[in-house]
């Protein structure tokens, strides 16, 4: 087995760390609480002397940054998403990239849901109206929400997520599922009845959309201000993939109209959401700081999953989760 220089470019909780010391590997992590957020030259300067380096969907691993580290020889992501990384690059010069696909898939279809329900229900206003001590009866036709029960929901791209949380939603609530994607996709058929639909049939019919597929170039702003002018005007939007799968300015005239409308976003384009967002003063807006895949389970596996594809690295077997 070979012992491997590896550079992690933030803490990871749990026994990782201390499982790849003890296999003999040397590591360097870098502490985000003591050292500020990681930059592309930080990332340079630990990781040039590095076999490994274990990322975050937050560092930006384009040619330029990979060029200067030649010794890399495997990425390992700590997400399912790899669009941070330029993976031509990678192909073109032997560097190996895994991620964490599967263990993911339950935390953040349950995000999706947490989402799905807290823009249906008005869960932050009705909150804050208790925090900000504005709570004075019981409202008759206060934040007054979205049954979500019979509705038509259509999943954009029906892959393990896209697919657990169409699952959810049928058995939650009995809603009626469409999809699209690049190809019709048997499971979702098989467990939801869900019917395979275009684009454009999706953004017209649905009552609920929810963003499930990767972000490339062909996904890129894939809701635009034409998509946009499709949905309904009350229409629930949830988007846990990426945020630049959506063109946040049409976005923002859209909800800033439609006040009925609803979005519920995990992900946004510049993360973290900027100061001046306009994004911010919409209140059918709702916003989490990326944390799809944030429990305790999927968290801990992810880990594992790191460890045991660096472990079939440094023992020239077949990697766990090559992308
Ligand atoms: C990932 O891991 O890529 C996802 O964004 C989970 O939220």
């Amino acid at each position: 087995m070979r012992h491997l220089k590896i550079f992690a470019t933030d803490v990871i909780k749990g026994s990782l760390f201390e499982d790849l010391v003890k296999e003999g590997h040397q590591l360097t992590v870098w502490d985000r609480t003591q050292n500020g957020e990681i930059s592309e030259s930080d990332i340079i300067n630990n990781a040039k002397e590095c076999d490994v380096i274990i990322s975050m969907l937050s560092n930006k691993l384009g040619a330029r940054t990979l060029a200067q580290l030649p010794n890399i020889k495997l990425i390992s992501q700590y997400a399912v998403g790899f669009n941070n990384i330029d993976i031509n690059f990678c192909q073109e010069n032997g560097i190996s990239v895994t991620n964490t696909p599967n263990v993911l898939t339950n935390a953040t279809a349950e995000l999706a849901m947490a989402l799905m329900l807290c823009s249906a229900r008005n869960i932050e206003a009705a909150r804050k109206n208790v925090i900000d001590k504005k709570w004075q009866t019981w409202e008759p036709s206060g934040f007054i929400g979205k049954s979500l029960f019979n509705l038509k929901h259509g999943i954009i791209g029906a892959g393990r997520i896209g697919t657990q949380f169409a699952k959810m939603c049928k058995g939650a609530f009995n809603q009626e599922i469409i999809y699209t994607g690049p190809n019709k996709k048997s499971e979702i058929e098989e467990t939801c009845d869900a019917k395979y639909v275009n684009l454009q049939t999706l953004l017209q019919e649905s009552d609920i959309i929810s963003i499930h597929c990767p972000y490339s170039e062909a996904t890129h702003q894939l809701i635009n201000q034409s998509a946009f002018k499709r949905m309904k005007k009350d229409i629930l939007l949830i988007n846990t993939a990426r945020g630049e799968i959506i063109d946040e300015e049409a976005m923002y005239h859209f909800f800033k109209i439609n006040n009925h409308a609803m979005a519920g976003l995990d992900v946004v384009c510049n993360e973290p959401l900027d100061d001046n967002s306009p994004l911010r003063e919409l209140d059918n807006i709702f916003i989490l700081p990326h944390i799809g895949s944030a429990n305790d389970v999927a968290r801990s596996d992810m880990a594992q999953l790191i460890f045991d594809n660096i472990q079939c690295f440094a023992n020239g077997k077949d990697l766990k989760t090559s992308v």
